[in-house]
């Protein structure tokens, strides 16, 4: 742990540390919906989706990595079990059930939009208080939004391809 770099943080670390690791459950979670979901998915432009999904999961790993670091830096200990993450989680898991692409795209686009929710309020919460842990938080905020938009990209070229069957 950096003793001066903890010290410069203006607000409770340990509370922190727990947003940091609830968060760090979401990306975990949300790698691997990705990463199932483009195994299973089945319908019109799966190979196309299925890119996008394992693009995806490999940013939410990346976004699981960038947030274990700065747990670490600030004492803490990212989340060492699996078991726990559904239990700290805010955004949860969505099993593609149904394997049909509309409805792996729905679920993903919930998962990022309750991303964007907690990103942004994490942001809002760390403005002015914790800028390296500001920086992080805008740079996964910033992918966050991308992943919506490509998502709901894909799912409008879904419905004119299927409309103009
Ligand atoms: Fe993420
Ligand atoms: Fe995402």
């Amino acid at each position: 742990m950096g003793t001066k770099g903890r010290q410069i943080v203006g607000m409770d670390v340990d509370e922190l540390i727990k947003l940091l690791n609830q968060a760090f459950a979401d990306e975990w979670l949300a790698y691997y919906q990705y990463w199932i979901g483009a195994k299973v998915v089945k319908g019109p432009m799966k190979d196309a989706v299925a890119s996008e999904l394992v693009l995806h999961a490999t940013e939410e790993l990346a976004h699981a990595d960038m947030l274990a670091m700065r747990i670490i830096q600030l004492g803490g200990t990212p989340i060492i079990d699996p078991k726990d993450w559904s239990k700290f989680s805010h955004c949860g898991y969505d099993a593609p059930v149904s394997a049909f692409v509309k409805d792996i795209l729905a679920q993903n686009i919930k998962g990022e939009q309750c991303a964007i929710d907690v990103y942004q309020k994490l942001q809002m919460l760390v403005r002015d208080k914790d800028p390296v842990t500001y920086n992080i938080v805008l740079t996964i905020l910033q992918q966050e939004v991308e992943h919506e938009e490509d998502l709901q990209a894909l799912d409008e070229d879904l419905d004119s391809l299927m409309m103009s069957k």
